[in-house]
């Protein structure tokens, strides 16, 4: 990984300050340019919205405003409020995800946020109540667990036993039963399939059985009509430098020639896209502190571990690594030092699952240098352990 000028040399800059080094550094412009050129090449009536578990720091927020994203998906009151204290409003608010509580479905409801995603049929009953008592209308979207998974993801959410959603065989009890209810009026299909998925044709292929599903649901209930569909977030990121990065040209074009095969045009499709978004405007970046071999395997500890940056050991992947050397006199003659070969990187904390990255290669590091981990911009901070072992809070720096 090569690290872009800018930000070494603003670490550079912290690091000579003099206290150790363990922060994320953000530059949000990649993300902003890819709201932009994904709004340029996405045909009409696919709208951006900006999954903010992703990374709800306000500079995250700010970049999607800023670069005209259609609005933000949410899942949770605390990330509602985080959003509209950005400057969205709840009209530009979506809300997906399972156990949304009766104070969250109330806010949403009583502020007017564009669509929730039904996950199941108590919070269907649960919405529909709240609407009455408001006496208001909700716009919904009924989330559907697809019989259908992406063996290659990272992450899978639909297809099998999962919380996400009510089960696809399932839809022929609860269709008429969300139907018949007053508050919710009923908007269209949510299908999330996977999360960080490289290959263009599966997420093709969920969009493909979603309009299926949706075409089948407008036959068999002539008055329920999917205006919108939401195909969920999913596009992935290189993270193993592989070269072979998600195309979204190509999936723009396969949508634009589903949409026309199944005569889908002036319909509303949202895209709620984390990764893609926010994971190469962040870097992880934290200083050597101790380096030994322990039986035959050469240990790197970090003043950060999993309490700061969780991802790689929760995923069990290596993100791209970056040495910044400082130069930094040893403590002692013998002091170790990696040198050409593949070790170990891991934190402060007193569990062995504190790894940063697994068996990595490394030109050369020593104490007092900086370990840079790559794509850290997105499930950086806000999923990991940040309370184990009482560390300080990495500090969280955005470039202009
Ligand atoms: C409901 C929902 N939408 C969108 C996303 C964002 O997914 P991604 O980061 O893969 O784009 C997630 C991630 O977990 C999600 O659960």
């Amino acid at each position: 990984m090569r690290i872009p000028k800018h930000v070494e040399n603003k670490l550079r800059q912290l690091a000579d300050e003099g206290t150790t080094l363990n922060c994320y550094i953000y530059d949000t412009a990649p993300m902003r340019e890819k709201i932009a050129f994904l709004s340029d090449i996405m045909p009409a009536g696919v709208d951006i919205y900006y999954a903010m578990k992703a990374n709800p720091h306000a500079a995250f927020l700010a970049a999607a405003r800023e670069a005209d994203a259609k609005g933000i998906e949410i899942a949770s009151l605390g990330e509602a409020e985080k959003a509209v204290a950005t400057g969205f409003s709840a009209a530009q608010l979506i809300y997906t995800g399972p156990g949304k509580t009766e104070e969250e479905l109330r806010w949403g409801v009583t502020q007017g946020i564009r669509t929730i995603h039904i996950e199941s049929l108590t919070e269907a009953h649960r919405l529909n109540a709240i609407c009455a008592a408001a006496g208001k209308t909700q716009d919904i979207l009924l989330r559907i667990n697809a019989d259908f998974d992406i063996h290659e993801a990272q992450t899978t959410f639909s297809g099998g036993s999962k919380k996400f959603g009510i089960d696809e065989e399932k839809l022929a009890h609860a269709l008429p039963l969300i139907a018949a209810l007053p508050g919710l009026n009923f908007r269209g299909l949510h299908v999330y399939a996977a999360s960080g998925v490289l290959n263009v044709q599966d997420l093709l292929k969920n969009c493909e059985l979603v309009f299926g599903m949706a075409r089948n649901i407008e036959t068999t209930y002539p008055d329920m009509h999917c205006d919108i569909i939401d195909f969920g977030g999913g596009f992935g990121i290189d993270y193993l430098e592989t070269g072979h990065d998600f195309d979204p040209q190509a999936w723009a074009h396969g949508l634009k020639r589903l949409i026309d095969a199944y005569d889908f045009n002036g319909r509303s499709f949202f895209l709620e896209l984390g990764r893609y978004l926010a994971a190469d405007s962040g870097w992880f970046c934290t200083e050597i502190i101790d380096i030994k071999e322990s039986r035959g395997k050469k240990q790197v500890v970090c003043a950060g571990g999993i309490n700061h940056f969780r991802r790689p050991a929760a995923l069990a992947i290596n993100h791209p690594l970056a040495i910044v050397r400082r130069q930094k006199s040893a403590l002692f003659p013998e002091q170790e030092a990696v040198r050409k070969e593949s070790v170990y990187f891991g934190g402060p904390l007193c569990t062995g699952a504190d790894k940063l990255a697994n068996d990595v290669y490394v030109e050369a590091a020593d104490v007092g240098d900086i370990a840079v981990f790559g794509y850290a911009g997105a499930y950086g901070l806000s999923m990991s352990n940040i309370e184990f072992l009482s560390h300080a809070r990495p500090a969280e720096i955005v470039l202009d």
